[in-house]
């Protein structure tokens, strides 16, 4: 009977043993219930970034799609960008329509051939490109009611961007400054700022400009371009290397200038040149099997 009894014990003795293990493990358990929620919170609304225009003027010759794949590579990066290209040409060429079509980002392109009278050394370069875009903004702009978020800048297609440097101009509220490296005949050129004003200009080139400045050094609201409608870059009576200042002079004076990237003493862009290429072993007659294509068809 003792051993029966045994038996059975120990034959119930593991199943117990799951039993209490079971409950054991269950009652460690969260409850069931869901745990009261913190009161649901609306997330803060940040007003959105305003808008960057870019507006480069390119034209056709062996680096252009080079110098529009390196834009484009960090104009991609930056948010709200909006980049007009402009092409210095008769019609919208079919690499530059390829290249928008594919970069990525909102592009709006457009053209307008340079007179073959101002296509000269010495004379000034892109006036009618940025021109163009100045009036695409314009016209984008004109029919709704301000205040119109954004920032206007003039974005040669070969010069060397900084992300950082969007981040500094995306503030502008009249007209904002910084340095440009590489330019001028110097490292670099400056504004000088004092106490959080521009007194003066660092350079090494024609220090009697009104503003002593390169066309990447500057970056206007939208707001100002659309109550100045009548300010252009200027063929008639502009000097070269003058076009930054006829057109600044038109819309702001020196005292009003926002200095940006630390007070002026930080180099966030460089007026880089891309070399000119050697083609000295280019054959006379197409050679090659295949068409590759690195510029504009030439229309001339
Ligand atoms: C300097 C300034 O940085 C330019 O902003 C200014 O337009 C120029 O001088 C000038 O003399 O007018 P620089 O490097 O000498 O620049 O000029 P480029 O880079 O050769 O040309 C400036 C922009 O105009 C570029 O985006 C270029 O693609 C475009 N461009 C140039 C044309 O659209 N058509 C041309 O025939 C030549
Ligand atoms: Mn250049």
């Amino acid at each position: 009977m003792k051993s029966l009894l045994l038996s059975r014990f120990l034959l119930l003795l593991p199943w117990g043993l799951i039993v209490i293990l079971l409950l054991d493990t269950d009652s460690s358990r969260a409850p069931l219930a869901p745990p009261a929620r913190p009161p649901q919170q609306a997330a803060p609304r940040r007003p959105a970034l305003p808008p960057i225009y870019a507006i480069t003027p390119t034209y056709s010759r062996p680096v252009q799609k080079a110098e529009l794949t390196r834009l484009a590579n960090t104009f991609r990066q930056v948010a709200r960008l909006h980049w007009v290209l402009v092409e210095d040409a008769a019609r919208r060429s079919e690499l530059v329509s390829r290249f928008v079509a594919r970069a990525g980002l909102p592009c709006t392109h457009l053209h307008v051939p340079t007179p073959r009278r101002y296509k000269r050394p010495g004379l000034p370069r892109a006036t009618e490109q940025r021109n163009a875009g100045l009036a695409w903004l314009r016209q984008r702009h004109q029919h709704l009611q301000p205040p119109q978020p954004g920032v206007l800048f003039f974005a040669d297609d070969d010069n060397t961007y900084s992300l950082e440097l969007f981040e500094e101009m995306r503030t502008t509220r009249k007209v904002s400054v910084w340095p440009v490296g590489l330019v001028g005949g110097r490292r670099y050129e400056r504004p000088v700022v004092e106490n959080g004003k521009v007194v003066g200009w660092y350079t090494g080139w024609r220090a009697d400009r009104p503003f002593a400045i390169d066309m990447a050094g500057f970056a206007v609201s939208l707001q100002v371009i659309l109550s100045n409608p009548k300010a252009v870059f200027k063929r008639r009576g502009s000097q070269p290397g003058m076009q930054e200042s006829d057109f600044l002079k038109q819309i702001t004076t020196v005292e009003e200038l926002e200095p940006k990237a630390n007070n002026c003493t930080k180099v966030l862009v460089w007026h880089t040149r891309t070399e000119k290429v050697n083609l000295g072993n280019e054959p006379k007659y197409h050679l090659d099997t295949v068409k590759i294509e690195l510029c504009a068809e030439s229309l001339t």
